[in-house]
């Protein structure tokens, strides 16, 4: 074995929900930089379909885009069975799409809100990490990575329902790293505030205002910062780690205003 671990993806197919945007796309190029095929899904096929297409153009690896509703327990089914038959199983899951609708205040939550929250952040992301943990467990092992957020850890007022989700991820995490263990790792990441099309809702003065007072590093993340987490997690280089979550925020202090 050499002093430093590899982090090439050469052979691997890698599976990531919601990688048409944000930080999912820049796992699916870095991912097809270490040699991975990859598959990018999310609801609109079209824009994973470019995304895929401009991967192939940039890295050379294969890559295909798939339409899949990541709240819909049969989508996510049917979505693994397309890579499986594709390409014979996958070897790296990154359950990374996610959303946080706004609301004004818990009441108007509506059961429909409610539910469509916890499918997307959670229920999907069980699904599909059963289905591709069992097949990872029967073939040569594999690596899951969930995405969860820092505010299923510290939730604020506006994100109670989506901070329960990624909450419940966070325990499944722990829970199917032994479930699938030893030959397959299941790993989580925890964003702080990404600069990715969601931030498109803040107030970035107010934002910026405030990560000046409680953010280490002063600002939000850029898309690619959360990919040195995730190419560790998604390769070798992490062989002796499962059943971890790291947290990528710049250092925030929660609780400080
Ligand atoms: N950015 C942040 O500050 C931050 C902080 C903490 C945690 N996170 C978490 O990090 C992950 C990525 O966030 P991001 O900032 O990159 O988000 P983003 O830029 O809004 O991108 C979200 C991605 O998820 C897909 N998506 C949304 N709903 C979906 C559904 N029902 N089924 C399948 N795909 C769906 C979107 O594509 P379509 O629209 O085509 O479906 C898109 O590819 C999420 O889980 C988010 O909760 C982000």
């Amino acid at each position: 074995m050499t002093a430093t671990p590899s982090f090439r993806l050469d052979g691997k197919v890698a599976l990531i929900t919601g990688g048409s945007r944000g930080l999912g796309r820049e796992m699916a190029f870095s991912f097809a930089e270490q040699g991975a095929t990859v598959v990018v899904a999310s609801r609109k096929e079209e824009s994973c379909v470019a995304v895929a297409e401009e991967i192939t153009k940039q890295t050379g690896a294969k890559a295909l885009g798939l339409g899949c509703h990541t709240g819909d327990w049969n989508a996510v089914g049917a979505a693994f069975e397309r890579v499986t038959a594709e390409f014979g199983g996958t070897d790296i899951l990154v359950n990374n799409a996610g959303m946080s609708p706004l609301y004004d205040k818990l009441t108007d939550v509506e059961e429909s809100l409610f539910a469509k929250v916890i499918d997307v952040n959670m229920k999907g992301a069980f699904r599909l990490a059963s289905l591709c943990g069992e097949q990872m467990a029967a073939r040569n092992g594999g690596s899951i990575i969930n995405v969860s957020s820092t505010g299923s850890v510290a939730p604020t007022p506006g994100i109670v329902p989506y901070a329960m989700a990624k909450a419940g991820l966070n325990a499944m995490t722990l829970g199917m790293a032994r479930a699938f263990g030893t030959t397959v790792r299941v790993n989580g990441i925890m964003p702080g505030p990404f600069l990715t099309d969601i931030s498109d809702a803040w107030d970035m003065a107010e934002f910026n205002e405030r990560a000046e007072r409680t953010i280490a590093l002063k600002r939000g993340g850029e898309p690619n910062e959360i990919v040195g987490a995730a190419l560790y997690l998604a390769s070798d280089a992490s062989s002796y780690t499962t059943g971890t979550i790291i947290k990528v925020d710049g250092g925030a202090a929660y609780g400080a205003t």
